[in-house]
C-alpha cells in the first residue's frame, strides 16, 4: 500500500467533522428520490500514514488512519456514486486499489488537476442529483474560480480546507514587504485582484503624536488572523447561499487551515437543515484543539 504521510493532529479533527456530515447527509436524503454523489477532488490514497517523529522508538507501531476516501466508502447508507480524484500517479493507483475492495460501490477514479475535476463534476450533475464535494489540498492548489462551479450547481454541499497560513505568509504585516512573485498566486487563491485593499488597513494613529513636527501618515498594516478569516468567509458568502463559521485548525497554537462549509442549494428548507447540522458538528469539534 502506498504510504501517504500528511497533516497532523488537526487532520483527524477535520476528517471527524467530514465523517459526521457524510453520515448525516446519506441518512437524511435516503429514499427521497435523489442520486447521491460524493466527490473528493484531492482524495489522497484513502489513508493517512502517521509521520514518524524524531526520537520515536523504532518498534513503535505506525498504523495508517482512514483518509477521506476510505471514510466516504464506509458510510452507511452509502452514496450512489463516488468520484475520487488525485493528480499524483501513485495516489491514483492507490485509489484504484482501494475501490477494488468495495465491489458494491459505484466508483470512478480520475487523475486530473483538482480544479478541472471539480468543474467537470459540477457540469455532469442533473436536477435529480445531490452531492458533497470535499476539497482538501495541501496548500494553494485550489483556484477560487473553481468554487463558482460548485456554487452555481445549486445541488452541492461543500467542505473546503482553506490554507490560511499560506495566505498569511504571502501577505506580510507591512505591505511594502509584499513579494511581487506571490501576487498572481494570491489572485488565484482569492479570486480577486482587489485583495490588497481588503486585507490592509491604516495603522491606528498614535495617541501621542509629535507635537513639534509634522504628523506622519500612520501607514498600513495587514488585518489580524480573525479579520483575514472573516474576509475569506465573506468572499465565500458572495458565491454561496450559506457559509458556516469555519473551524480553525491549529498546529502548536498557530492557525494552519480554515475548515469551511458552504451550501449551494437556494431552497430555504434544504439550506436550514444543512445549516443546523453543520453548526452542531462544527461546534462539537471546535471545543477540541
Ligand atoms: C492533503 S492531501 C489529501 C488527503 C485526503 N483528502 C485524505 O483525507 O486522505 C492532498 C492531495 O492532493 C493531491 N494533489 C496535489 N495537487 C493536486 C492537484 N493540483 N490536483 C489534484 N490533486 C492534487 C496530492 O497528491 C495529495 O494526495
Amino acid at each position: 500500500m502506498a504510504r501517504h504521510p500528511f497533516g497532523g493532529p488537526w487532520t483527524q479533527l477535520k476528517l471527524s467533522i467530514l465523517r459526521d456530515y457524510l453520515n448525516f447527509f446519506t441518512k437524511a436524503l435516503k429514499g427521497k428520490g435523489f442520486t447521491l454523489h460524493y466527490a473528493d477532488a484531492f482524495a489522497g490514497t484513502g489513508h493517512q500514514s502517521l509521520k514518524a517523529t524524531k526520537g520515536q522508538d523504532p518498534m513503535f507501531p505506525i498504523e495508517d488512519l482512514d483518509g477521506s476516501a476510505q471514510i466516504a466508502l464506509n458510510i452507511e447508507p452509502p452514496f450512489h456514486k463516488y468520484h475520487l480524484n488525485d493528480l499524483s500517479n501513485e495516489h491514483y493507483n492507490a485509489l484504484n486499489e482501494l475501490v477494488s475492495k468495495y465491489p458494491t460501490r459505484d466508483c470512478r477514479v480520475t487523475r486530473l488537476d483538482g480544479n478541472e475535476f471539480v468543474k467537470q463534476f459540477c457540469q455532469s450533475l442533473s436536477s435529480n442529483d445531490r452531492a458533497i464535494v470535499f476539497i482538501d489540498p495541501y496548500s494553494t492548489e485550489l483556484h477560487w474560480d473553481t468554487l463558482k462551479h460548485v456554487a452555481n450547481s445549486q445541488r452541492i454541499d461543500l467542505w473546503l480546507l482553506f490554507p490560511i497560513s499560506a495566505l498569511l505568509r504571502m501577505t506580510p504585516n507591512d505591505p511594502d514587504r509584499l513579494d511581487e512573485s506571490w501576487v498572481r498566486k494570491i489572485d488565484l487563491l482569492l479570486g480577486t485582484s482587489e485583495w490588497k485593499e481588503a486585507l490592509y488597513k491604516p495603522k491606528p494613529t498614535p495617541i501621542i503624536s509629535d507635537m513639534f513636527g509634522e504628523i506622519e501618515a500612520p501607514g498600513m498594516e495587514r488585518l489580524n488572523v480573525e479579520e483575514v478569516a472573516q474576509f475569506v468567509r465573506s468572499r465565500l458568502g458572495e458565491e454561496f447561499a450559506y457559509v458556516a463559521k469555519p473551524a480553525t485548525l491549529y498546529a502548536k497554537g498557530t492557525p494552519l487551515f480554515l475548515f469551511m462549509f458552504a451550501v449551494s442549494n437556494r431552497v430555504r428548507v434544504a439550506q436550514a437543515l444543512a445549516e443546523r447540522v453543520s453548526t452542531h458538528i462544527l461546534r462539537k469539534y471546535q471545543r477540541r484543539r
